[in-house]
């Protein structure tokens, strides 16, 4: 035993490759096939990048028109999916609630299907699935949110893009354009992550030959969790918790004294600072001007310094985008679903790559508990 390395949450370690996304901590830089985040951030629509992230390519016109028309077609919540969710207490964490309630597209999804091999699907009809699901999940957060509010359901809108109407049906009003571009470019900042838990987690189940909709909603459960996803509603717990800029410093000796984690900061990849946080700052930025919120600038760039300063690590994605979600005005618990509505996308074009060249992922453990032992006074049979 004592000469086997043990890569301790598979830090380090390369499992495979990918041809999706390239994080490169060295030039602080992120790819989607080939592209720089940042610069489809400026000038994409959403569509357009999960269009890229499952074909390889950006669409052309017609592509992104036939796309966008598909999206519309499955925008509405099916009864199915409406009547699962309100069957959950109305204390149900958000996260809980889109885990259903893609567990349960699925279901209805395959319930023709007899057998757990054609349950795989073929590369077309996988892709079909992804798309519905990329547009189902928006009206499943944004009902949610409207029902923990007490307001009723509010329908899709069929002549606005992805951003203006997940904003649509979550409020019941038109978003400003300020607000819809930078909540577009959170999306796309959040689509994509290379072999992040929850996308490996969704790699893993498809690995089985397992179907698409179990890897999401295994990814989903990945996802809540605040090491990773969970962090965005995290943060916002901490501005509540800190107040205001001038309560940072105390907040911060009191927090580190107790060894907590401060959320929102560090990174298993980027040690020097997260790829996508200058362009989610900068959103930031816009929605703090539109709502005229200095304060929250100040808090954030308060504490942003103070804890770099004491520990040298800096903000991840999560950091910027918890504060522009609470200005936009989701719920602090909506924030990680929002972040699975991104994430599909990049979950299923990981999934449909695992299927294109898989191989069942099972590693080794060494074994640590006790040495072989007997149950006393068992017999074997003659
Ligand atoms: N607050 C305080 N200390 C931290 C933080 C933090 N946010 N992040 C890392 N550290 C410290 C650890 O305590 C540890 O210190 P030690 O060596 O004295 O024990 C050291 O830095 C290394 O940290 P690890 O947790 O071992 O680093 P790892 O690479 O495993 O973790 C992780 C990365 C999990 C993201 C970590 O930085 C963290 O917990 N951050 C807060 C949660 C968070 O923001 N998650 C979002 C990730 S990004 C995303 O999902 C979009």
């Amino acid at each position: 035993m004592t000469d086997i390395e043990i890569k301790k949450g598979l830090a380090g370690v390369t499992v495979d490759y990918t041809a999706i996304s390239k994080v490169n901590p060295d030039t602080n830089s992120l790819l989607y096939r080939g592209y720089p985040v940042h610069e489809l951030a400026a000038t994409e629509p959403f569509e357009a990048v999960a269009y890229l992230l499952w074909h390889g390519e950006l669409p052309d016109a017609e592509q992104l028109a036939a796309l966008r028309a598909t999206e519309r077609a499955h925008r509405a919540l099916v009864p199915a999916v409406q009547q699962a969710i309100d069957l959950l207490p109305p204390g149900a964490h958000p996260m809980d609630e889109i885990r259903t309630a893609a567990s349960v597209i699925g279901a209805v999804d395959l319930a023709d299907i007899g057998n757990v091999m054609d349950a795989v699907g073929t590369p077309d009809e996988n892709l079909d699935r992804s798309i519905r699901l990329f547009a189902a999940l928006p009206a499943i957060v944004a009902y949610g949110q409207r029902r923990r509010r007490g307001e009723a359901l509010v329908p899709p809108r069929d002549d606005l893009d992805y951003a203006a109407n997940f904003l649509w049906m979550t409020f019941g009003r038109e978003a400003d354009e300020v607000v819809v571009d930078a909540f577009n470019r959170s999306m796309i900042l959040y689509a994509e992550h290379s072999f992040n838990a929850s996308t490996f987690t969704a790699r893993v189940v498809t690995s089985t030959l397992s179907d698409l909709y179990s890897a999401v909603v295994a990814a989903i459960g990945a996802l809540k969790g605040p090491l990773h996803g969970g962090a965005n509603e995290a943060v916002l717990h901490i501005f509540d918790e800190i107040g205001t800029a001038d309560n940072v410093a105390a907040w911060l000796d009191q927090a580190l004294a107790a060894k907590r984690k401060i959320m929102g900061f560090g990174h298993r990849v980027y040690k020097r600072g997260d790829s996508r946080v200058p362009t989610m700052k900068a959103a930031l930025d816009t929605l703090v001007e539109h709502y005229d919120r200095p304060d929250v600038l100040a808090l954030y760039t308060t504490l942003e310094s103070e804890f770099v300063a004491r520990k040298g690590i800096y903000p991840n994605l999560d950091y910027p985008s918890g504060p522009a979600y609470n200005l936009m005005g989701f719920d602090t618990l909506t924030f990680t679903p929002l972040f699975v509505a991104a994430r599909v996308t990049g979950w299923t074009a990981h999934i449909m790559e695992q299927q294109a060249s898989n191989a069942l992922i099972r590693p080794l453990s060494a074994y640590n508990g006790p040495d072989e032992r007997h149950i006393e006074g068992y017999v074997p049979d003659a």
